[in-house]
């Protein structure tokens, strides 16, 4: 997405905004289309969000869930999104693999929106937190935000690195040992914003104006033991933030677990529950974006063949012939789940 767009959408969301003021206004900007939920991960936020923006537009949603259709059957994952396709206006999709979204965008006639693809991107999260760090701090340019926790699997961590640096915010990428954002992700982040991320163990909340945590992403872990290792190795709690500034701003995508104690959340600095009532504008303005009929951008690169090493990449669980293509940094990448070839 080009800064243009982005900036497009969060304007948008403003009106959104301000449209739920009037319920009847609101509900004759898609007035009879159907929008389609399909969600092979459990949701609770982005899936009743979606929903709600839909239905305060005026649109109906429909709901897939895959412990009760025929995907417990063993039907695949591309006849479900070419069947949902002919029922819906556009489809919300959610999966456990990495390239799910591309891969379902290249099959479906109507637009689809990747409300989180595995461990790899969560681009709708994204704009909702940049919707709220400007709404809190009047702007995103030059903003320190301390990105805290389980980077290497949290996706919504890595929509919102890109997100910030296309908004010129300074970020620092905050990580027990174990968990740092995957190098690829980073290295690509700095050569098209052409910046120098600061990395580290522990957050400077002295500087920061954001702390933006995640949980330890369990459900990615094969081996359980590991996760709750990693569970024990950062805590947000009152005593770490007696450092920090009096106008921070806590963030989390939600759902928070055990890294944030539970008097955090009378801090008034805690805005997690104001983020995620943001969700609604947001995907109002992502829903009715897509009916205005943008097209997908064209894809762009040298495409070859090649079999995707990634054992989360759906062309693995669809076992499709994937694609490779060189981006922008000059790396070879998988297509679909755009890690190195
Ligand atoms: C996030 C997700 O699903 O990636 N949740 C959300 O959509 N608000 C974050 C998480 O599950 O930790």
């Amino acid at each position: 997405m080009s800064r243009q767009e982005a900036e497009g959408i969060l304007k948008l969301s403003s009106k959104m905004e301000s449209l739920l003021k009037s319920p009847q206004k609101c509900a004759r900007v898609l007035k009879d289309r159907i929008t389609a939920n399909v969600f092979f991960e459990a949701s609770t936020r982005t899936s009743l969000s979606f929903q709600t923006a839909s239905a305060r537009l005026g649109a109906k949603p429909i709901v897939f869930s895959n412990k009760t259709s025929s995907s417990a059957k063993g039907e695949s994952f591309s006849d479900t999104i070419r069947m949902v396709d002919g029922y819906a206006d556009a489809i919300v999709l959610r999966h456990p693999c990495e390239g799910a979204a591309q891969l379902a965008s290249e099959i479906a006639r109507h637009p689809v929106i990747n409300a989180g693809d595995g461990a790899n991107q969560h681009p709708t999260q994204a704009l909702i937190d940049l919707y709220t760090i400007r709404k809190l701090k009047g702007k995103i340019a030059g903003v320190n935000v301390a990105l805290f926790g389980d980077l290497l699997h949290a996706r919504a961590m890595h929509s919102l690195l890109f997100g910030l640096l296309l908004f010129k915010a300074k970020v620092t990428l905050v990580s027990p040992k174990g968990l740092s954002m995957p190098p690829a992700l980073v290295r690509e982040a700095e050569m098209k914003f052409k910046v120098k991320i600061r990395c580290a163990t522990k957050p400077d909340l002295k500087n920061a104006d954001v702390l933006y945590v995640c949980r330890v992403q369990k459900e990615r872990y094969s081996d359980k033991k590991k996760a709750e290792a990693a569970a024990r190795l950062f805590r947000v709690d009152s005593r770490l933030l007696k450092s920090a500034k009096k106008g921070l701003a806590i963030l989390h995508p939600l759902p928070k677990v055990v890294e944030i104690s539970p008097e955090v959340d009378l801090d008034p600095r805690a805005k997690y529950f104001e983020q995620a009532k943001n969700g609604v504008p947001v995907r109002m303005a992502v829903l009715s974006w897509c009916a205005l009929g943008k097209k997908k951008a064209a894809w762009r690169g040298v495409s070859l063949r090649f079999a995707c090493k990634n054992p989360s990449c759906i062309t693995r669980a669809e076992s499709i012939a994937g694609s490779a293509a060189m981006g922008a940094d000059g790396v070879l990448r998988c297509r679909y789940c755009e890690k190195p070839a």
